[in-house]
């Protein structure tokens, strides 16, 4: 599994994204997070290039970003000073955090969970390392729309990259949350992105619009819960 993250380095290298236009774009999970107190640490894990964690940083806050990929830790590492950023960085496996119980004030776990085949382990990990009261801020592929038929299509055709990934529907991942006890506070759906090719996220954006309207389709449901 680490060698299909670890191929990924030299396509997000090339991805020429800028934190500040993630900042201020419509991203929900900053968004939820603008308003918290700046204290405490969060832990962004599987931070991948350090896109969240450079955010993060930008805001204000004084985070750690865990992922076990090499090639993408150095990115990351890279541009933490590209972008004058102060954060930690640690590598190690999410399903076996190496952080003692209650060290973390938020954890942030975007584009994360869907990647285990036991969804309730990677959960508990994440439950384990929050201090009672923070918040887990976490976002996972939403299953039921077109984002589904198009990932099953680029499966068959052997053009998907991101390795074993499943799909949630908003009650299962609800209900997941609850029962590693969390309490979910907010839930939003982002919709489909233009993608690489405008032409193709147009299309799919049209035939995904009866799905929103019934509060389904879209891309990432994004929730924010808090341990109890
Ligand atoms: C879809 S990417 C998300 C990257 C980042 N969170 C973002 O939003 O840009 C998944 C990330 O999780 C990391 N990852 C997957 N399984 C992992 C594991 N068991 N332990 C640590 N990192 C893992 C991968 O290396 C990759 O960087």
């Amino acid at each position: 599994m680490e060698e299909v993250w670890d191929k990924h380095a030299e396509i997000w290298s090339e991805w020429n994204y800028s934190p500040d236009m993630i900042i201020e774009g419509n991203n929900i999970i900053l968004d939820w997070m603008r308003s918290l107190p700046k204290k405490g640490l969060v832990l962004d894990e599987g931070c991948g290039v350090g896109q969240y964690t450079i955010c993060l940083s930008k805001l204000g806050f004084k985070s750690v970003g865990i992922d076990f990929s090499t090639p993408l830790l150095k990115i990351a590492k890279k541009n933490r000073m590209k972008n004058r950023c102060d954060y930690e960085l640690a590598s190690g496996d999410i399903t076996n955090l190496p952080f003692k119980s209650s060290t973390f004030t938020i954890v942030v776990s975007a584009g994360i969970i869907e990647h285990f085949k036991n969804t309730e382990t990677a959960i508990q990990e994440c439950g384990r390392v929050l201090k009672s009261g923070g918040a887990l801020f976490i976002h996972v592929p939403q299953k039921i729309g077109v984002f589904t038929v198009n990932k099953l299509l680029q499966q068959l055709l052997g053009l998907w990259k991101e390795g074993y990934e499943k799909s949630f529907t908003p009650w299962k991942i609800k209900s997941l949350l609850i029962g590693a006890g969390f309490e979910v506070k907010s839930a939003k759906i982002n919709p489909i992105g233009e993608g690489r090719i405008p032409m193709v996220g147009k299309i799919l954006k049209t035939l995904d619009a009866p799905f929103r309207m019934v509060g389904l389709g879209g891309h990432h449901i994004h929730i924010y819960c808090i341990k109890k």
